[in-house]
């Protein structure tokens, strides 16, 4: 029945600058500030996929540029080694991937020590029902739409059933979890990941790619909104 409903999580909007220009990312921050809730840090290490982007340097440069959350994405090998250090420099959210990680449940224990939210990735070709009843150590679930790696790639609307059965299992639990989508994520995509349950949407190319990156984050954001409204 409606009344004993939790109230429905706000609509979070993360613009991957990934796909923003790597020499002005102070500027690609200001561009949307105001028009989304989390920034989204892809580090990659060029071992747990073949790209190779930033680390902490960088990530420590951005919090001391941007006021925006810095949700840093670590698709890296070894997060037990290097996570924390990135919820150390500030990072608001961190996530690793399941597939990376020795002990998911201590890293994620030892992330929320060190003042983050933990968050757990899941790739294009990870069953999340392996997953599932570690969700109660996370406040972040990642969904890729994608095989994790490159900005630009096509969603794979199939990734939406892992969206799904992770919604039923957060409700069903009564977890406080965020459901982040993250690939391909667009204005022909975002309302079928948020009908299916996604309430944070990573956005790079829909976002830096448009001539108004603050524009097209609002325009995300009412489309997931409208998809996610109860009826
Ligand atoms: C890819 C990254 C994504 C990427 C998304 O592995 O995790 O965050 O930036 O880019 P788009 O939105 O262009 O698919
Ligand atoms: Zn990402």
């Amino acid at each position: 029945m409606a009344q004993f409903q939790a109230a429905q999580a706000d609509t979070v909007i993360a613009p991957s600058l990934l796909a923003a220009d790597f020499a002005r990312l102070a500027e690609a921050a200001d561009a949307v500030e105001g028009a989304v809730d989390w920034l989204h840090v892809d580090v990659m290490d060029n071992h747990f996929v073949p790209n190779l982007t930033l680390g902490p340097p960088i990530v420590k440069s951005l919090k001391a540029a941007t006021d925006i959350p810095l949700d840093c994405h670590l698709m890296i090998e070894r997060p037990d080694r290097w996570a924390v250090g990135y919820a150390e420099l500030g990072a608001y959210n961190v996530t690793f991937h399941a597939e990376a990680a020795d002990d998911p449940v201590a890293l994620a224990k030892d992330l929320r020590a060190a003042g983050a939210k933990a968050g757990l990735a899941v790739d294009r070709d990870t069953p999340v029902e392996d997953y599932l009843d570690l969700l109660p150590e996370f406040d972040t679930l990642l969904i890729m739409t994608i095989k994790a790696g490159f900005g630009g790639q096509e969603f794979i609307p199939a990734m939406l059933d892992k969206v799904r059965t992770a919604r039923r299992r957060a409700d069903s639990g009564h977890l406080e979890l965020r459901i982040e989508v993250d690939g391909g994520i667009a204005e022909d995509t975002i309302a079928a990941a948020a009908e299916a349950g996604a309430d944070a949407f990573v956005a790079g190319t829909a976002v830096y790619g448009a001539a108004d990156p603050a524009d097209a984050a609002r325009r995300l954001r009412a489309r997931a909104d409208a998809a996610r409204t109860p009826r």
